[in-house]
């Protein structure tokens, strides 16, 4: 690939899950790809030495100092797609929420994308170009019994994404929400529920990579979980609570 013509992209943890799998995507092609997480050391060995252009910085999407010079460095010959990926959840479903995990959750999950568009918008106001992608969730479509700390994150996402999408575009600078259902990563794994339409990450990777491409506003995967969650989105809410009662869905 012509120098000219590698992107760079930066990815807010990318040291495991979607994140790792859509910065090998973007290594494979021959791009620029910067990650950051808390904790390097989850980066596969082998990623070090098949990808040099690969760029890992540890950073807490919390520390919006450190973020935003991390994201300045990295972009010094430009920043063409930033993805706020970094996210946790706590899926051991009590009835009564636990409000410290709560907070966690809010504060990592929501603040922590607010901070990566911040830093992003930094760099790409002024050059009026550049794509913010995040991560949602379907969970943030609904609000779901159980994990209501992650599901009132993951709405806080998709809105914020939707009203960006309208007011960024009049400085050249393109929003995406991405609201994938189960997905295969360390996430998921002590899931031991059934996850309707499971799909490894790195076919989610692919997929989101294409949404991207496109630069779809909002891009909900897989196709059938889309299905479901417009359904559920879509019904008179005492509807809703009354089917996820009778479906001990909480
Ligand atoms: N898997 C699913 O089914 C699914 C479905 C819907 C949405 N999502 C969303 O997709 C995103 C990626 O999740 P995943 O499934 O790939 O899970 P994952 O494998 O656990 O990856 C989460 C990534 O976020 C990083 N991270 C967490 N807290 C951070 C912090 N404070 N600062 C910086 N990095 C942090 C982790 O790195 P460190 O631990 O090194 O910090 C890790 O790289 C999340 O936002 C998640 O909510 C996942």
């Amino acid at each position: 690939m012509k120098d000219e013509k590698r992107k760079h992209i930066f990815i807010t943890g990318g040291t495991t899950g979607i994140g790792l799998a859509l910065a090998e995507l973007y290594l494979k092609e021959g791009h620029h790809v910067g990650i950051c997480g808390r904790d390097l050391s989850k980066i596969p060995d082998s990623f070090k030495d098949i990808y040099p252009m690969l760029h890992s910085f540890e950073v807490d999407v919390r520390d919006m100092k450190k973020l935003s010079t991390t994201i300045k460095n990295f972009s010094k010959d430009g920043l063409d797609i930033l993805i706020a990926n970094a996210g946790i959840g706590d899926f051991k479903k009590t009835v009564l929420p636990d409000m410290e995990s709560s907070r966690q959750i809010l504060d990592i999950n929501v603040f922590g994308v607010f901070n990566t568009f911040e830093a992003g918008m930094e760099v790409m106001i002024p050059r009026k170009k550049g794509h913010l992608v995040a991560m949602a969730s379907v969970a943030g479509m609904v609000g779901l019994p159980r994990i209501g700390a992650y599901s009132a994150s993951k709405a806080a996402v998709l809105k914020l994404c939707e009203s960006f999408a309208i007011d960024l575009s009049s400085v050249g600078i393109n929003v995406t929400a991405i609201a994938p259902g189960f997905i295969e990563t360390p996430l998921t794994k002590s899931n031991n529920h059934h996850m309707p339409f499971l799909m490894s990450a790195e076919k989610a990777a692919k997929k989101m990579k294409k949404a991207i491409e496109r630069k779809r506003v909002l891009y909900v995967l897989p196709f059938r979980m889309r299905m479901v969650m417009l359904v559920l989105e879509g019904m008179p809410r005492f509807l809703y609570r009354f089917f996820i009662k009778m479906f001990r869905f909480e």
